[in-house]
């Protein structure tokens, strides 16, 4: 079976953004688009996000609980922060304007993202390198341009899933509110889009994928009404589909009837949940002691991967009874900043029902004197 997934739910050619891998800052000598980011809003990030659920049109990319997040990484040692999902840049402006001692590498699949953050930082631009790059290559950039700048990386931010603009725009094909093309990429260079796996994964495959999206005894029934249709070619002809399967007590439900199908195919088109496990294990290896690094999931496989993650991180993977001394050698690495997941407020939910679903979990990395456990 391939891939199942888990859990609820610019003009490039002005990208003038320059490549990380010589430790050259972004527009050292070359300037980048205007900057979109108010100086008011710079000083002052706006306390909201969005990413999670799609929900009607929400304007520009609000940065999920941004000022958590700024409260979290801001005291960590002078170094370099990777933004692994750097989007529009909303936390990297706050976090730039938070700690004057950082460095900014931002990477994002996305073309379109890469052109708007650079913008959006332009005036940071001694401070900042952007590349075009999936974060589970965090490593591939982030080693060249500590060894250039000759600094620790003392940050990671992973705020998961897709921004605003993604959803809202139909031609990319994420959405169940626009018509378009059934696409989904993040990456447009990528092969894979959402109408290969609809149209071509059998329908046990297709039964698995939505099963593991949340839909439970629903599962055969959508995966059998998808291939009796096929071909499908556009958003709107999935989202019928899927809504004509249900039964109607379920469509009357809150929520689109087709947001978690949209969401797990999205999930398997990008291989979301499969890049997430190694991309933490190379932040966490990455982060020098002191170093903290934040993730924002916003459905529950995509938590359960951090969660298990951030554990093994703490735990050192140890094998002892709970509460009896450690002998089984473990060496933890991490420490958890804490130990549920924090949610949005419900302030910041009103003013972006796309922060609704978002769950964060932190952590700091040990020093070697500090990983034995009990210690
Ligand atoms: C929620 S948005 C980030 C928004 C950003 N924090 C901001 O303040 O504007 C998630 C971003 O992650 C990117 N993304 C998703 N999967 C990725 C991956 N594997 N590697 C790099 N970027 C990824 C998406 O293209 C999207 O731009």
């Amino acid at each position: 079976m391939r891939s199942p997934s888990a859990g609820l739910v610019e003009d490039s050619s002005s990208a003038r953004f320059r490549p990380v891998r010589d430790g050259t800052p972004l527009g050292a000598t070359q300037p980048v688009g205007g900057l979109q980011m108010s100086q008011a809003n710079a000083n002052h990030p706006d306390p909201n996000a969005g990413t999670g659920p799609d929900l009607p049109g929400q304007g520009r990319h609000q940065p999920v609980m941004v000022g958590e997040v700024v409260s979290i990484l801001s005291p960590v040692p002078a170094g370099i922060m990777v933004d692994a999902t750097v989007g529009d840049g909303g936390h990297a402006a706050a976090m730039l304007e938070a700690n004057t001692r950082l460095f900014l590498l931002g990477l994002d699949r996305d073309p379109a993202a890469i052109v708007s953050a650079s913008r959006r930082l332009e005036r940071y631009r001694d401070r900042v390198a952007l590349e075009q790059l999936s974060f589970d290559q965090l490593a591939v950039a982030a080693c060249p341009l500590a060894a250039a700048k000759g600094l620790p990386v003392t940050a990671v931010l992973f705020d998961l899933g897709v921004r605003s603009d993604q959803l809202d725009d139909a031609q990319r094909g994420f959405s169940y509110r626009h018509d378009g093309p059934l696409d989904m990429r993040m990456d447009s260079t990528q092969a894979l889009t959402a109408a290969d796996v609809v149209n071509g994964w059998s329908e046990s495959e297709l039964a698995s994928l939505f099963a593991a999206n949340g839909e439970g005894r629903f599962c055969h029934r959508l995966a059998r009404a998808v291939v009796a249709a096929r071909p499908l070619s556009s958003t709107t002809e999935l989202a019928q589909v899927v809504a004509s399967a249900l039964p109607a007590s379920v469509r009357r439900e809150p929520g689109h009837p087709a947001r978690r199908v949209f969401q797990a195919v999205r999930v398997a088109v990008n291989s979301e949940l499969e890049m997430l496990r190694p991309a933490l294990g190379e932040a966490l290896s990455l982060l020098a002691p002191g170093g903290r690094c934040v993730v924002l999931s916003y459905h529950s496989g995509e938590d359960r991967i951090v969660k298990a993650v951030f554990k093994e991180a703490e735990t050192g993977g140890c094998s002892c009874p709970p509460k009896l001394p450690c002998h089984c050698g473990a060496q933890r690495r991490a420490r958890l900043l804490f130990r549920s997941s924090r949610r949005p407020s419900a302030l910041e939910v009103e003013s972006n029902p796309r922060a609704s679903s978002a769950r964060m979990r932190a952590l700091e990395r040990l020093g070697a004197n500090e990983s034995r456990l009990g210690s």
